[in-house]
Parts: C-alpha cells; sequence; structure tokens
C-alpha cells in the first residue's frame, strides 16, 4: 500500500500543503528547523492515529490554531483509498476511509504500518523501560488486535486499581474488593506476558541479520534481546498477594507487567554499558530494520520506512549497506529526509534509485 498524496492542514508548522509521493523513495529537504521531521511524523500519524513523538493531540495543533487535520491518499493495487484524520482543541479525534468514519479507532489500526528510523531512538538504550515497551507493544499489535485490546483493558483495570489503592490513604483493603481487580488482572497479565514472550524469541533472529547486514556479513558480534519480566519468576497471583502491603501502602500497584523491561545484549554484555557508539548507533538502527522485516514477513505487507536524518548520523560504510537493504525488493516506499538533497542522491543513485525531492523553504 503506497502513499499517493499527503495533505496537512494546521499540523504542527504547516499550515496547508499538499506533497505527492513517488512508489519508491521520496526526501524532504529543507534547513534545519522547516518542518521537515514533522511531515515523517504525519505519515506515521495516518499510519497510526498518533504521533511519534508527542503523546499529546493538542501539542500538534499549529500554534494559535484550534483544529488540525492530517489527509492521505493511498493506492493498493490501483484502487485508491482517501483517509481523513481530524482532531482539534474541542473535538473528538475523527478518521474516515473514503469519507465514512471509523466508529471505533482501533478499527483503523493495522491497516498500514510504518518503522520510523530517528535520531532520538537511541532513547530506547538509554532511556526508561518504557520506551522498550512501546517498541514490543507497537510491534505485537500491529498484527494482533486481541493483544492491543487487551493491553488498553490492562492499563484501564490499573488505573482504576491504582485509584482505589489512593483513596484508602495508606490503610488496609478490603481482600474481597481487591479480589474483584485480580479477577481481571490474573488472565491479561498471563496472556499480555505470553505473548512478549513468543514475540522476543521469534524477534530476536531478525535482529541478529539485521545487523549483521547492516555491519557486514564478517561481524561476529551476536545480539540479543532478552525479556525481562516479574512474571518469568512468578506467577501474578503470587506477586499481587506479596505486594498487598505495599501497595495499600503506597496507593498504586507496584509490581505487574506495566514494569516488564527488555535487556539488549551484545555477545552477552549490556549493550548500554559495554557497547561502543557505533555498536549502539547500528544495533538501534538494526532494531527497527528487523522491525520492519518483521512486520513485513508476518502481515505481508510492507510498512512504509521513514527515515529521519539518517545520512548525517551513521558512517559511509554503514549507510551504504543500509542502502542495499533497503533499495532491495524487501523494502517498499521509503521516505527519508535530510539537509542536503546532493547526499540524498548520490547515496541512491549508487543503486540505481530514482528519488522524488521535496523541497521546504
Ligand atoms: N504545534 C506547533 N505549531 C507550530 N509550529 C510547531 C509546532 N510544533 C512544532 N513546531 C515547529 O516545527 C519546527 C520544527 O520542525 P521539524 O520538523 O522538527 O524541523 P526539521 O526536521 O526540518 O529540522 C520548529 O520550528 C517548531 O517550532
Ligand atoms: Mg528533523
Amino acid at each position: 500500500m503506497n502513499l499517493k498524496e499527503l495533505r496537512l492542514y494546521h499540523f504542527k508548522n504547516h499550515s496547508n500543503i499538499t506533497l505527492q509521493f513517488a512508489d519508491k523513495v521520496n526526501a524532504i529537504i529543507g534547513n534545519n528547523g522547516v518542518g521537515k521531521t514533522n511531515i515523517l511524523d504525519a505519515v506515521y500519524y495516518l499510519a497510526n492515529t498518533k504521533s511519534y513523538f508527542n503523546h499529546l493531540d493538542n501539542q500538534l495543533i499549529q500554534f494559535g490554531e484550534t483544529e488540525c487535520s492530517i489527509m492521505g491518499i493511498y493506492s493498493d493495487e490501483n484502487q485508491n483509498t482517501d483517509i481523513q484524520i481530524a482532531f482539534g482543541e474541542n473535538r473528538k479525534k475523527t478518521v474516515k476511509k473514503n469519507q465514512k468514519a471509523f466508529p471505533r479507532l482501533l478499527d483503523y489500526i493495522g491497516q498500514v504500518s510504518a518503522v520510523f528510523i530517528t535520531p532520538y531512538d537511541i532513547s530506547l538504550v538509554f532511556e526508561g523501560s518504557e520506551e522498550r515497551r512501546r517498541f514490543i507493544d507497537y510491534t505485537i499489535s500491529q498484527l494482533d488486535k486481541t493483544y492491543l485490546n487487551q493491553l488498553i483493558e490492562y492499563r484501564k483495570v490499573i488505573e482504576q486499581r491504582n485509584s482505589f489503592l489512593k483513596s484508602l490513604d495508606g490503610k488496609d483493603a478490603d481482600p474481597i474488593l481487591m479480589e474483584s481487580f485480580s479477577f481481571k488482572l490474573i488472565p491479561l497479565s498471563n496472556s499480555i506476558f505470553q505473548k512478549r514472550t513468543e514475540f522476543i524469541e521469534k524477534f530476536n533472529p531478525y535482529f541478529n541479520e539485521s545487523y549483521r547486514k547492516l555491519c557486514g556479513d564478517l561481524n561476529q558480534e551476536i545480539l540479543k534481546i532478552e525479556y525481562v519480566s516479574p512474571l518469568n519468576s512468578d506467577s501474578i497471583e503470587k506477586i499481587l498477594l506479596n505486594n498487598h502491603k505495599i501497595d495499600c501502602i503506597s496507593g498504586r500497584t507496584n509490581n505487574g507487567i506495566h514494569k516488564d523491561d527488555l535487556n539488549i545484549e551484545i555477545n552477552g554484555l549490556p549493550l548500554k554499558k559495554f557497547g561502543s557508539q557505533g555498536q549502539i548507533k547500528s544495533s538501534v538502527i538494526a532494531l527497527k530494520l528487523a522491525q520492519y522485516q518483521y512486520l513485513n514477513q508476518l502481515s505481508g505487507k510492507k510498512p512504509w520506512l521513514l527515515l529521519d536524518d539518517i545520512f548525517e548520523k551513521i558512517d559511509e560504510t554503514r549507510s551504504q549497506q543500509l542502502m542495499k537493504m533497503v533499495c532491495g525488493d524487501e523494502f517498499g516506499q521509503i521516505f527519508v529526509s535530510d539537509t542536503h538533497a546532493q547526499r540524498v542522491k548520490d547515496h541512491f543513485d549508487s543503486q540505481g534509485v530514482e528519488v522524488n525531492y521535496y523541497i521546504l523553504e
């Protein structure tokens, strides 16, 4: 499914812009601050009904305006589909496909995926566990709606449980009341845990293969993601029971799958501590390329690949390897941003691939 056209209205710094895209490579060129990343984020938004960077939609509305819309036309086997997403300060988000609204946003998710490679991805290694959970949750959800529903349900129950615990003001909770939360949390936790476990197991070979392709076949480094969860060692029933007192005192749910994390290892050692800068950068890109391959293989659909400022950040050898990969048939439509058109041209010329340019001023 290719994006033919993108129209933005009051989206961040773009008050009104229409871009037409080619089926393979599209380059958004311009100086810093002109809104290149914002365009890539709008493409991501079109696929996911949310921004990659801002969790609050209101921050996406152009300063001084009250409404915003993102529209796209995609083509699939010569059939055009029109998608319109609109929201405002005082207006709920709506998603329309060929002018017909989706009753629930969830029904739209998974039609098309987007894989975003940005300099901020380094936060996957250095920031807290939330970033890493977001990565696995996004990947699994693209292929499994039940998982997405379970996650939403889990968050809701945790929120309710936490506000109940807070209302206790440190007093001990009635075990019967607590049971009603556990009754919902136990099956949800078990299912999410199982799906995350299975995902990591299947994902690791993709991760290694992408790393090897990016860094060259002679590379002997072994990359591994280890899934860290309290459920690895204890049942959720036991976790809830063991934490009952501390949960009541602190007014929140202290342990569970909402604390899950990933350890990224290189040759058996934590990447964060023992990886060189080059290894860390390559690992993060490999992680995203693996996400691409994984989604492509399991859904049979090629995600949109968004490459933000990538040539500025990686060395020549790696960018050549990356070009070899993404210009091949396994990859579909690509959107790159860069400050220099010539740099983009040189990279894609070497693979004999034509680029469609957009110069922002
Ligand atoms: N809600 C908003 N309304 C208007 N402008 C915004 C909004 N959010 C961000 N911007 C502007 O977008 C610009 C940055 O765009 P960005 O896409 O990151 O630029 P680039 O990637 O080309 O360097 C900044 O000038 C910033 O002020
Ligand atoms: Mg940028």
